[in-house]
């Protein structure tokens, strides 16, 4: 706790509240005072409201700074890979060879499911999005590890993780195949992780298929940027399902529902549609404009960010990464690439957007890698969640094995007071 301290005074009292000191970020005062005399209080979209205490993620919204267990995102993209990264979000701290190795072993001695999953996709229709058939057959997981789920052990705590980071990608490559009627592949241990996916998204038993290098190069650091990111939206609802006791497998599902929504993890996809929508850089000024126009509901897709009020360190990333693939694979004059540099010139130059410190986020350039790998735009969510898995079960797994409630948020009632029942016949 830190010495400083924060009084209210309301109605003639005088409140002293606990302030506490994290190593870096702004200091929190400690409001569970307030219900004993009486108060809550209200702050919707939790924008102020430090739900946890958390050693995984840093974010500075205005340095544009983003930190996983303290390496700068920008380092972890150059010098780190996914699994790695997946290993200190878990576990804290970088392994060293050995530990590495184990990891990746024991990951990939989990890609397979047990063949029966493949009976739940029939259930769906071919034509179902695809994160409608992630929410069901990630949570139906839980139905297959009865023997592992006592979340207060922590040997089950740790398989269940490295369960959800090893089938994630066999998941999101089955639910690709069956909406395009092709037969699943299986994972080929000898790949890869991100080798091992493109394998099962783009291979048939028809054929023997290579998998690119710089794509799969590429693949991995789209899934390294995805990690993790403090208490989003998704990670916030998987703590909040974690904290009633649920298994870690439901707890993952209810994050992939969350993240679909298209202010959240849904953007890349809207990002893609949006610029199939302006279809030409001469249209852009109109686009502008319509986000500009407060009785328009258009968002330029893949701006803004409820935290970094600056550049996202993962969008400079991604952008680079975007260049590399398309020079790979010669679009570099792809026209929806353009159009995005032209759309993200244009805002950053516009008062409208620098008011608001609207910057590219991390949806704004992944979509562009992702069509050119060849990845179907609705797929990119699917591939945002595989992504963020790590991030999702180091911080349900960091409340689990720590101390914790089940979370309970109040409400400002502005209903009808109390008032006696009317009979149908006196309405
Ligand atoms: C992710 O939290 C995370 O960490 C999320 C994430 C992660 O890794 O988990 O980073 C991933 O979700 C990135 C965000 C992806 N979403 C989008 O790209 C959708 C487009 N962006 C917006 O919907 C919006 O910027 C949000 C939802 C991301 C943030 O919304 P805020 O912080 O609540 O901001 P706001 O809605 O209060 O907007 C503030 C102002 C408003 O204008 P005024 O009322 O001041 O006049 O900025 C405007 C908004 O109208 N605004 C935009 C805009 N985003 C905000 N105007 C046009 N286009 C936009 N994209």
């Amino acid at each position: 706790m830190s010495d400083k301290k924060a009084s209210l005074s309301i109605d003639g009292k005088t409140l002293d509240l606990k302030v506490h000191s994290g190593t870096i970020g702004p200091d929190v005062i400690e409001v569970s005072a307030l219900t004993g005399n009486g108060y809550f209080t209200y702050d919707p979209g939790f924008v102020s409201t430090a739900a946890c205490e958390s050693k995984i993620t840093y974010i500075d919204g205005d340095k544009g700074v983003l930190l996983h267990g303290g390496y700068p995102i920008e380092q972890l993209a150059e010098q780190s890979d996914y699994l790695e990264t997946c290993y200190l979000l878990l576990y804290g701290a970088l392994p060293n060879a050995t530990q590495k190795e184990t990891f990746v072993n024991k990951v990939r001695m989990h890609t397979m499911v047990n063949d029966q999953m493949s009976t739940f996709f029939k259930g769906f229709r071919r034509d179902a999005h695809p994160m409608a058939i992630m929410c069901g057959v990630v949570g139906a997981l839980s139905a297959f590890y009865h023997d592992s789920l006592d979340i207060t052990d922590e040997k089950h705590r740790e398989i269940s993780a490295i369960r959800l980071i090893a089938k994630m990608p066999t998941l999101a490559a089955m639910t690709y195949k069956y909406t395009i009627g092709q037969p699943f592949m299986y994972p080929q241990n000898h790949l890869s992780y991100a080798e091992n996916f493109l394998h099962m998204m783009f291979g048939n038993p028809c054929e023997q298929d290579k998998v690119n290098p710089v794509l799969a190069k590429a693949m991995d650091k789209i899934f390294l940027l995805h990690a993790d990111h403090e208490q989003n939206a998704s990670t916030s609802t998987v703590r909040l399902a974690g904290s009633t006791g649920a298994n870690p497998f439901a707890c993952i599902s209810a994050g992939i529902a969350a993240l679909w929504g298209p202010s959240h993890g849904g953007a890349n996809e809207a990002v893609l549609d949006m610029l199939n929508e302006i279809g030409d850089a001469s249209r852009i000024d109109e686009f502008v404009a319509k986000a500009k126009d407060k009785d328009d509901p258009f968002r330029l897709m893949g701006f803004g960010h409820r935290v970094y009020k600056n550049f996202d360190p993962r969008a400079k990333v991604m952008k680079q990464a975007a260049d590399e693939v398309l020079a790979e694979l010669g679009l570099e004059n792809d026209p929806l690439l353009i159009i995005a540099k032209r759309l993200e010139q244009i805002a950053l130059e516009d008062e409208y957007f620098i008011e608001r410190k609207l910057y590219p986020n991390v949806d704004f350039y992944s979509g562009i890698i992702l069509k050119a790998i060849g990845i179907p735009t609705s797929m990119f969510t699917v591939i945002f969640a595989l992504g963020r898995t790590p991030g999702w079960i180091a911080h349900w797994n960091e409340m689990i094995s720590g101390s914790y409630r089940i979370g309970r948020p109040r409400q400002l009632y502005t209903g009808p007071a109390q008032r006696d029942f009317v009979p149908l016949d006196k309405r």
